[in-house]
């Protein structure tokens, strides 16, 4: 885990280097900011009218060297109307305040709630959503930074929060902070280059990361991939020489009758293209092909740390994708788990191969009533939705919805695309059952998931989510710092929550 913030609470103002009290809209300070303008003698009234602050949402005002309160600043954060922030507003300012204390290079900020602030939510609400935004915010991968100039790391090291009710606001966050582990478990996994991270040693890290907890792993290598008649997975990694692997997490927390509910990652640890191989610039970036099969990784270590109460069953499908006189080639036809055989026409459609075989196997094995994948599948998806949704793909409408509102939920939002027959029938082939491509470019994404459908089983409902625009970020956004996101893990732990632990 990349981040040394730590959060906690209390019941009484402490010392530190930043304070940060609340005002509403208007500029009108509430109770913690009032006292905090006595101490400082009129400093902080001054420095509203001053800078005539409006206090909208997430506004902040910072008054440097105010007397009284022993810090080094006194920030003002804007609520706008009090009543009708969410926790999406909160954790939003979490990041916030994360930044502005790091760019005044503060080590400790100090966040503090009086009673009757909030009436919509509890002051222990606010604040759980306020640090935890502020935990996520605070993630970075600088492990292979040999020489980084300390200007250029963050000095925050200390977030206290300051409420009644500190007690429960603690116990509440533990689940937050477990979470938060998870997703920079994830987001290690995605932001791990390709000469480290490649299927074997992804599965070596996935062991140790799930050693001693309640979450049981294997890990099939050639062998058990080549027993279970996996050929396109198999196919796919064939042109290199790191083989892939196929690794299963179980975790039983509900209902022994209960059948399962399974979540299917794809793990091309590299996308080179293969034989049809991708032009060069921005090829760099093929690193994080794999981040859908993190997602599913961090997922269950979530699931374990709060002892969900469900039946879940984790499989990745790890691969490297890579040119090479022994590569699978445009024109092979291989034959799947499932008997199916595929005409393959491009080799960097190749994700829809390892998944078609992991997908057929967890059916097989673990008999799940839902099935739910994540794909950084196509280009097309990022075409159509740029970086603001994952593309939902499903073939229930109930699913559907509910993994709509999960996005909604937790900023990480996803817009339903459609399926039709007419693409269905596009992937059939004049040389095997089916082809890997349509050989148009329309409807791209959805013809990626005509492709996966056609290995789900009758009766499963399943989902096909199209991270390829969601998995990385070149920039800054809430709670989601530049770089890998583990886009679709909170989705689905809050999916899983709401749903099937009600
Ligand atoms: N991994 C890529 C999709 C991708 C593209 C992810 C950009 C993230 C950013 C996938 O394996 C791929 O190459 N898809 C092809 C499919 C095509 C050959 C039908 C694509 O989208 O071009
Ligand atoms: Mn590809
Ligand atoms: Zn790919």
């Amino acid at each position: 885990m990349t981040s040394s913030l730590k959060v906690s609470f209390d019941t009484k103002p402490a010392k530190a280097d930043i304070l940060v009290v609340f005002a509403a809209e208007g500029g009108k300070l509430l109770d913690a900011g009032r006292s905090a303008d006595k101490k400082s003698k009129g400093a902080l009234k001054r420095a509203i009218s001053a800078e005539k602050f409006q206090a909208k949402k997430n506004q902040t005002l910072t008054i440097a060297g105010p007397a009284g309160t022993g810090g080094t600043h006194i920030v003002v954060m804007g609520l706008g109307d009090p009543d009708a922030l969410s926790f999406r507003d909160f954790e939003k300012m979490g990041g916030t305040i994360l930044g502005l204390a790091n760019s005044r290079r503060a080590a400790a900020v100090q966040i503090v709630f009086s009673k009757g602030d909030l009436k919509k939510l509890s002051a222990a609400d606010a604040a759980v959503s306020l640090a935890s935004g502020a935990l996520l915010s605070s993630y970075r991968f600088d492990k292979y930074f040999t020489k980084e100039p300390k200007e250029k790391k963050p000095t925050l090291k200390n977030l206290r929060v300051v409420l009644d009710g500190a007690s429960a606001a603690k116990s509440a966050f533990a689940a937050e902070q477990a979470r938060a582990e998870a997703v920079f478990f994830a987001r290690d996994l995605v932001s791990e280059p390709p000469n480290v991270l490649y299927p074997e040693s992804y599965a070596n890290i996935i062991k140790a990361g799930f050693k001693g907890s309640k979450i049981g792993v294997t890990v099939l290598g050639m062998k058990d991939l080549e027993k279970h008649k996996m050929g396109a997975l198999i196919a796919v990694g064939k042109g290199s020489i790191q083989k892939p692997r196929l690794v299963v997490m179980e975790y039983n927390g509900g209902d022994k009758k209960q059948k399962p509910i399974a979540f299917v990652g794809k793990g091309v640890t590299f996308d080179t293209g293969g034989i049809s191989i991708k032009p060069g610039p921005g090829m760099e970036e093929m690193k994080f092909d794999m981040a859908g099969s993190a997602a599913v990784v961090g997922l269950m270590k979530t699931l374990a740390a709060r002892k969900a109460k469900v039946n879940a069953v984790g499989v990745v499908a790890l691969a490297e994708n890579m040119p090479s006189g022994d590569a699978y080639r445009p024109g092979d036809i291989i034959t799947s788990m499932s008997g199916q055989t595929i005409e393959v026409q491009n080799t960097d459609a190749e994700g829809r191969l390892i998944l078609c075989d992991a997908l057929w196997y967890v059916q097989e094995k673990f008999k799940p009533t839902h099935v739910i994948d994540l794909a950084t599948l196509t280009g097309a998806v990022l075409i159509a939705l740029g970086g603001e949704y994952g593309g939902l793909f499903a073939n229930d409408d109930a699913l559907a919805r509910d993994l709509v509102a999960a996005g909604k939920a937790t900023s990480e939002e996803l817009w339903r695309l459609p399926l039709n027959d007419a693409w269905d029938k596009a992937i059939d082939s004049t040389q095997a059952d089916m082809k890997n491509i349509s050989g148009s470019r329309d409807a791209g994404s959805s013809i990626g998931a005509h492709f996966l459908q056609r290995f789900i089983q009758k009766g499963v409902k399943w989902s096909h989510l199209d991270i390829a625009g969601m998995a990385w970020t070149n920039k800054d956004r809430v709670n989601v710092p530049k770089g890998a996101t583990a886009f679709g893990l909170r989705l689905l732990d809050r999916y899983v929550a709401d749903v099937w632990e009600k």
